[in-house]
């Protein structure tokens, strides 16, 4: 879900409205504004997309006032309606309050409040936080007063930002366990999830830690932390440019982030090449500690796991230890044996997954080093790691992620190369043709991207279909399992990826005449497998759509009549290139189909939730 929150001199509601559009992506059932002026406090919500929100107030103009709060929603507790969305208000009609993340002990809040005589409108765990300020401020007089209570008296996650009619002057907010972040402007302030919702009004901004809460008003601002001492917070500039965060003359952003990713995995990786040499400045372990590690885990979820399978055979390979790819949701109640000694690489875009970030506290209360690869400078995943190598992808903004799941796994394949190099387990040779291999990613993704035209011609062939098989083995496996979400999450065909030699152990008996099958024979050194399973599901009816290097086209070509290739590279870097077809596949099958593409329904760019 997204938040924003204004206080200043110009009107709120506008500005409000503009920042829940850049947050749209974060949540999109339902969203709501909330303004003080004239001594009153005005609140419009609706469910659906913005614009209906934007209707329903004249784009902002039916609610005056300099003071305001904004919410984007997506639902966890009670259905996306107008009544559960955000902001709620207390019974009073005195306070609202916009929130990310769950109250945990709602329901037994609730309950004392109902015995108090209040009243409650929504199915909502937020509205519980709303008439508990209520009650407080009833009681003390004091609206700060009323928070810091407040605050004592609920469990969970929270990101809230807080007005309150009798203070049209005051922006009220608390972070934990949940982004929020505070942006310092010339007479005006505001809060936020996100950075893309304010970086039109000012570049100069703050994280809030967890625990801490902030008052805002037109002249400044007020930090404290949890024991309500007031600190500085060290001010940063964002340099993100807003276009970079629009969509820049591609229909989608998924496509214009599918374009971007020759640049980005410039960025990711060359500053971190030097001479050869993979140079990781950022890295904070020592020599030792690396030569010392114990075990190595993969920690993520959704695509961010997706690129730890592929970490997985690479590590392997190149370090020669095993290496564990858990789902963070499992990992966490799995009483993990992790400890000292062990290092847990933590995947991540936005940094702010609540199942990895759960996963990671559990691994670093038992002792284990975690060095995460983060795309959100400063996200809460970032500064609770002991390591943090950001992917410099730049902001991505369709949920279905593209440029962040190539710079994750640059990022993963330099940091297997600088293991190698401390640990001395890989041979010199296949380390420097590694290396040159990385360089030449972003040029060779560039002409892979020129096929875009031949691949959209193939998605009008396949737009049809309602079942998909991915099959593919070692790095065609782990590339497979995210070729099929990226079609699924998008498109809503259902696709399953499946280990090629697994399927004669059942899979198999779902083929018959006509279903597609899209294989995927890359992986050079079991190029002759993929081909006899490719032989295998065309026995039994199957069209297949067949993904390959150059050097092997014409075999696969002579049996295969839809083909897309991509340029030869060293073997642990194929699944670089061949993610790009993929994605643009899955893309245009989506168009073909007329979907949501920057939107699927039901999915969220962060998932701040269990
Ligand atoms: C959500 C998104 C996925 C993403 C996953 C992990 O479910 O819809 O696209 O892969 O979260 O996100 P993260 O930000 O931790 O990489």
């Amino acid at each position: 879900c997204g938040i924003v929150g204004y206080v200043g001199q110009q009107e709120a509601a506008p500005i409000l409205l503009d920042g829940l559009r850049r947050l749209e992506y974060r949540g999109y059932d339902s969203a709501g504004i909330a303004v003080c002026g004239d001594g009153q406090l005005r609140v419009k919500k609706s469910r659906g997309r913005l614009q209906v929100l934007s209707d329903l107030t004249h784009d902002g103009a039916d609610l005056p006032g300099h003071l305001g709060i904004g919410h984007t929603r997506w639902a966890t507790h009670g259905e996306p309606n107008d009544i559960n969305a955000h902001p709620h208000v207390s019974q009073s009609g005195r306070i609202a309050v916009v929130h990310n993340g769950i109250i945990e002990n709602y329901a037994e809040l609730k309950e004392q409040l109902l015995h108090k005589g209040y009243g409650f409108r929504s199915e909502t765990d937020t509205e519980v936080v709303a008439q508990l300020l209520d009650y407080y401020y009833a009681d003390c007089g004091d609206i700060f007063e009323a928070m810091i209570r407040m605050l004592h008296a609920v469990d969970g996650a929270y990101a809230l930002g807080i007005i309150c009619a009798d203070y049209p002057d005051r922006l009220l907010c608390a972070r934990k366990d949940a982004p929020l972040l505070l942006g310092f402007g010339e007479g005006e302030n505001m809060i936020a999830s996100d950075v893309t919702a304010i970086i039109r009004h000012t570049r100069d901004i703050a994280y809030l830690d967890d625990g801490e809460l902030a008052i805002l008003s037109a002249k400044g601002i007020r930090v404290y932390d949890s024991q309500m001492r007031p600190i500085e917070k060290e001010h940063r500039h964002v340099d993100w440019d807003v276009a970079a965060a629009e969509k820049g003359g591609y229909e989608h952003f998924m496509l214009k982030e599918i374009h971007e990713q020759p640049r980005a995995i410039r960025e990711a990786t060359a500053a971190r090449i030097q001479g050869g040499q993979v140079v990781l400045r950022d890295l904070n372990m020592t020599d030792q500690q690396i030569r010392d590690i114990n075990k190595i885990f993969i920690v993520a979820c959704g695509s961010s796991y997706h690129v730890g399978m592929v970490g997985k055979y690479n590590l392997e390979r190149m370090l020669r230890r095993s290496v564990e790819v858990c789902l963070a949701s499992e990992f966490r109640y799995s009483d993990p044996i992790v400890g000292k000694g062990d290092l847990v690489i933590v995947i991540s875009q936005s940094g702010e997954t609540l199942d990895t970030m759960a996963a990671l506290r559990e691994a670093k209360r038992r002792g284990a080093h975690i060095l995460s690869i983060v795309n959100v400078v400063g996200s809460s995943i970032a500064r609770e790691s002991h390591t943090v190598l950001y992917t410099w992808a730049g902001p991505e903004i369709a949920v279905a992620t593209t440029k962040a799941y190539s710079t994750q796994m640059a990022v993963l394949n330099l940091l297997g190369l600088y293991f190698s190099q401390v640990m001395g387990t890989l041979d010199h040779e296949v380390y420097s043709a590694m290396v040159r291999g990385i360089e030449k990613l972003p040029e060779q993704m560039e002409r892979i991207l020129e096929q875009a035209e031949h691949i959209h011609d193939i998605a009008k062939r396949c737009a049809g279909r309602e079942d998909v098989f991915f099959i593919g083995r070692n790095l065609d496996y782990a590339l497979s399992l995210e070729g099929s979400l990226k079609l699924k999450e998008i498109s809503y065909i259902h696709s399953e990826a499946y280990a090629s030699g697994e399927l004669k152990h059942g899979t198999i008996s779902l083929i018959e005449d006509g279903t597609l099958v899209i294989a995927l024979g890359t992986y050079t050194p079991l190029f002759d497998k993929a081909m006899s399973n490719v032989v295998e599901v065309q026995a039994r009816g199957a069209q297949v759509l067949a993904l390959t290097t150059e050097s092997h086209a014409g075999e696969m070509g002579k049996r295969v009549p839809m083909l897309m290739t991509i340029p030869d590279t060293e073997e642990m870097l194929l699944p670089q290139l061949g993610v790009v077809p993929l994605q643009l596949l899955s893309y245009y099958i989506a168009l073909e189909r007329g979907c949501d593409i920057d939107k699927p329904r039901n999915l969220a760019k962060s998932v701040t939730v269990e």
